[in-house]
């Protein structure tokens, strides 16, 4: 008797002991987002099991079992639009296919325009061009002489148009000539690029990197090493760069054991922050306020219309400033990625935009003024890379293109120029103007029928679809013969430059609508294939498990 009350009473200590554990455990599962994308390990589990198939010409058409009728009239306009590139863009495609066998990631993206079960017969008929001559304006030219208007931003890198990054480039050549590539020693200019750079970013130490990943690895091993903490928390769909750590799902063959994925704009993820002592840092990309909780929304995932984009900057700013509220009180480093924005929303970049201010900053692209770059900016505390105390504790962090003094050269045009009258310019009425260039083009869109619409967070902007369909995919390669410009994701990412005028921007509209109308012409979003998202999505699944029978 007595020995099973020192049982029962042995369990009940173990239970509570136990109890903050589970608590803890549950408040994180809680906080992880329901989809797969919330579920990194799940996701990298799944993934090898999902078979490759492929449409033969006949389903190709009729995927969504779409009468014969419209079956031929997407035949008609799929091959009507293949003798288009095949005339338009013979020499862009002929480089492009003979260069292609030794690019690895040339094959890559080229892979992954469009949903696989599509990808062979589009890749036959409709390649897309990997080569461009020259760029001018807001346009570029193929090696054809046809002009597009880029609608790519060169991944983000061209906020100011080409002209003023070739300018960069040229006259901080110029200015850093006389040294050459000398490295390890400093280019004066780099003192005044980190004078500038710290005004604006309102931090006190900045460290230069070769891209916005490293910039992003040096950010979190910096918190790291000053928190004593392992832990990494990203948003669900953030991307941060490529390395294991901030990329946990699929796409890296390592679980990234030290990363929380949670959940955007959300109170329980909050609440993790608060509880957990394991947390280093929190990785803010701000682009995720058009679609938080999503992944970058790329073409090759878009089965259905579920695509959704919509951005609040009231209800952004109110989450960063709680994140904010709760990284202060329990000692977490708040890191905001700035690689794709900064500069974009305004001089001080996501930081002024929204009025909060972070532990680090990490910045890129742009900043090199058209040249390879990382750099963070930090707090002087979290900037350390060793301890006066401890000699041998150090945060080592270094890298041979560091400061190289071509890109400090142009960095310095860049950063000169954003303090010029004409650049401040662009951003006076950024949003109104922006918001007023989206509204229109919606307003034509809905007024001409068509089941296409625009979201945007200032410049950047994706496209989604009102009515269920599997072939939105197709409005990229219509885009294109209406000379459009768009990157390997396709309609999901349209980056403006702030040159483009507002004519220029009429002219973006209205072939954007031409587009939109041929591939209705053409039978795509057609009416006789009803479906939902829904039964889109679990009729791929059930060709999925047919394929693996
Ligand atoms: C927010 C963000 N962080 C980091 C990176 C990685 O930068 P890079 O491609 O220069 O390594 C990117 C690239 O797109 C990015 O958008």
């Amino acid at each position: 008797m007595e020995s099973a009350t020192a049982l029962y009473a042995l369990c009940a200590v173990a239970f509570g002991a136990a109890l903050p554990k589970v608590r803890s455990r549950l408040e994180l599962s809680k906080a992880k987002h329901p989809s797969l994308r919330g579920h990194a390990r799940i996701a990298r589990r799944l993934a090898p099991l999902v078979p490759f198939y492929d449409y033969d010409d006949e389903r190709f058409f009729r995927s969504d079992d779409a009468s014969d009728e419209t079956a031929a009239r997407r035949r008609a306009g799929f091959h009507r639009l293949a003798a288009l590139y095949r005339e338009r863009y013979p020499e862009t495609t002929r480089l492009t296919a003979q260069a292609e066998p030794g690019i690895s990631d040339l094959q890559f993206i080229n892979a992954y325009r469009v949903p696989f079960q599509y990808r062979r017969h589009v890749r036959e008929h409709l390649g897309a061009g990997a080569f461009v001559a020259s760029s001018s304006g807001v346009t570029v030219t193929d090696l054809d002489g046809n002009r597009f208007y880029d609608l790519t931003g060169s991944y983000g890198v061209n906020v100011f148009g080409y002209d003023f990054y070739k300018e960069c480039i040229d006259r901080g050549c110029d200015r850093v000539r006389d040294l050459g590539p000398v490295l390890g020693a400093y280019h004066p200019l780099v003192a005044d690029n980190v004078r500038r750079l710290l005004a604006l970013s309102g931090q006190d130490e900045a460290s230069f990197h070769m891209s916005g990943t490293e910039a992003v690895m040096q950010a979190v091993r910096l918190a790291r090493y000053h928190t004593g903490r392992s832990h990494l928390v990203r948003f669900v769909g953030a991307y941060h760069g490529w390395w294991g750590d901030v990329q946990p799902g699929v796409g890296n063959p390592m679980p990234a054991r030290d990363t929380y994925t949670l959940k955007d704009m959300h109170d329980d993820s909050l609440r993790v922050l608060r509880k957990r002592r394991d947390i280093a840092c929190v990785l803010v990309n701000p682009l995720q306020g058009l679609h938080p909780n999503r992944n970058a929304p790329g073409d090759s995932a878009l089965v259905d219309s579920s695509r959704g984009a919509s951005f609040d900057r009231e209800a952004y700013t109110d989450w960063l400033r709680r994140l904010r509220a709760v990284c202060t009180e329990r000692g977490i480093v708040l890191i905001f990625d700035e690689v794709f924005l900064g500069f974009r929303l305004a001089p001080g970049g996501a930081q002024q935009y929204f009025g909060v201010h972070a532990d680090i900053v990490t910045y890129g692209k742009t900043l090199g003024g058209g040249l390879p770059v990382g750099a963070v900016c930090g707090r002087r505390d979290l900037m350390r890379r060793f301890r006066d105390d401890q000699p041998t504790n150090i945060c080592f962090a270094r890298g041979t293109f560091n400061s190289h003094p071509y890109v400090m050269g142009a960095m310095n045009e860049f950063l000169q120029r954003l303090e010029s009258p004409g650049v401040r310019s662009l951003y006076a009425d950024l949003d109104a103007v922006w918001d007023g260039r989206a509204a229109a083009l919606n307003r034509r869109l809905e007024s001409a029928g068509l089941p296409v619409r625009v979201a945007h967070l200032s410049s950047v902007w994706t496209t989604y679809y009102t009515q269920p369909s599997r072939y939105n995919w197709m409005l990229q390669f219509y885009l294109r013969a209406e000379g459009l410009a768009l990157s390997w994701v396709g309609t999901g990412r349209l980056v403006f430059s702030l040159n483009y005028t507002d004519a220029d921007f009429e002219a973006v509209a209205d072939r954007f609508v031409a587009a939109a109308r041929a591939m209705r012409e053409d039978g795509w979003w057609s009416p006789d294939a009803p479906a939902t998202n829904a039964s889109i999505r679990r009729r791929i699944l059930w060709e999925m498990v047919a394929r693996k029978r």
